[in-house]
């Protein structure tokens, strides 16, 4: 069927600002808001009975598949093995018998993922994919999927598909702290409430879009930014460096803060802007020293926080996107958006193809 960008310029500006709409569909299939837990959906995998659960993807799906990492160890004690698909499919990973594979594709049909699953397949452990394409050939061969509600998602460079695999990862998360014990039924409820504030969130996040697009001008007469991140915050750092390359085109890393000092600290100097993703929580002072070590040697530093962190973090002159104020958990399908809006603003303002960027596939069906 036909799709159409409707009052929007792109069909990546469309797609980011569908997020709070697609978000709140995809966890009203995961999530029980009445009784504030997780519903009883159907899942290949028994989390009560494994022991290890590896992810494999690709590009945007594997940095949701980082994150889903971060929460199932943090909130079901549930160790994850996560890897690049095209690397896991050659690297003969033993599988133990009481894992459990999973697979983030938003297209289905990517091949490196679809050999990985196959791998899994072989070794016999159950499989369940997250999927946006229902009838997708990773959805049929997989055991069962857990799909997002995102809807046709058309700009190359994906948006609301990673938040809307972010909130099953998250869900998920819930449902598995619950079966293993090592989360009550308080905590789960208090998690699934901070979950059900996200697609309000979401939105307020993008009235924040006119101060992005200011930065996004001066981002777009640059050559290199650097994107730092600690905890779920650094795959979100790796996010935005991916989405800012694929469609502006400027070469952009992200690194894990607490490795600044491990090599790209070697890199800044005036002309390097820093983005710092960094909501005031309890790592948040180790990021303000980053900060200040990148301050000393005269880079540039664009902070994304909330008012406790840019009231905290006195570095004088630096660019502040002030969010609101996000529970910890749900904190990367928030902070997903300012990233998104930059680097969609950053092209804009460079005039590249942002629907179809240069040299990329919406979906790679071939290694
Ligand atoms: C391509 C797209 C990315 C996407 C990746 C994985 O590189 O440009 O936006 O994240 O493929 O695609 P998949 O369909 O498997 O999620």
């Amino acid at each position: 069927f036909m799709v159409d960008k409707g009052n929007h310029r792109h069909f990546m500006e469309k797609e980011i600002h569908e997020q709070p709409e697609v978000i709140s569909h995809t966890l009203a299939h995961y999530v029980d808001f009445a009784n504030v837990t997780v519903k009883n959906f159907e899942s290949p995998i028994d989390f009560a009975r494994i022991d290890r659960l590896s992810i494999s993807a690709c590009g945007t799906a594997y940095l949701a598949g980082l994150i889903g990492k971060y929460w199932f160890e943090r909130y079901a004690r549930l160790p994850v093995d996560i890897d690049i698909a095209s690397e896991f499919r050659y690297r003969e990973m033993p599988i133990s018998k009481n894992s459990a594979a999973m697979f983030v594709s938003q297209s289905g049909e990517t091949a490196d993922t679809l050999a990985s699953l196959r791998y899994c397949k072989n070794e016999g452990v159950p499989i369940a994919s997250i999927v946006n394409v229902r009838d997708s050939t990773i959805a049929r061969e997989s055991n069962g999927i857990f799909p997002t509600l995102a809807g046709p998602e058309i700009g190359v460079a994906s948006t609301k598909a990673f938040t809307c695999q972010l909130s099953i990862f998250a869900s998920l998360a819930v449902r598995a702290g619950l079966d293993r014990g090592t989360l009550t039924k308080d905590q789960a409820s208090t998690l699934i409430r901070e979950l059900s504030e996200v697609p309000r969130l979401v939105r307020e996040a993008s009235k924040l879009e006119d101060k992005i697009e200011k930065i996004a001008r001066k981002l777009s007469e640059v050559r290199h930014v650097l994107y730092l991140g600690r905890d779920t915050s650094y795959p979100l750092a790796m996010e935005g460096a991916l989405k800012l390359k694929e469609i502006s085109y400027i070469h952009a890393e992200g690194y894990a803060a607490g490795e600044l000092k491990h090599g790209p600290i070697a890199l800044i100097d005036k002309h390097m802007p820093v983005i710092v993703i960094a909501p005031y929580d309890r790592i948040f002072e180790k990021t303000v020293s980053n900060m200040q070590e990148v301050a000393a040697r005269g880079g540039q530093i664009i902070l994304i926080t909330d008012e406790e962190g840019a009231s905290r973090a006195s570095l004088g002159d630096i660019e502040t996107i002030i969010m609101p104020k996000v529970p910890e958990f749900v904190t990367p399908i928030v902070y997903a958006l300012p990233i998104q809006l930059l680097a969609y603003h950053t092209a804009v303002a460079m005039g590249t193809d942002v629907d179809q960027p240069r040299n990329l596939a919406k979906s790679v069906t071939v290694e």
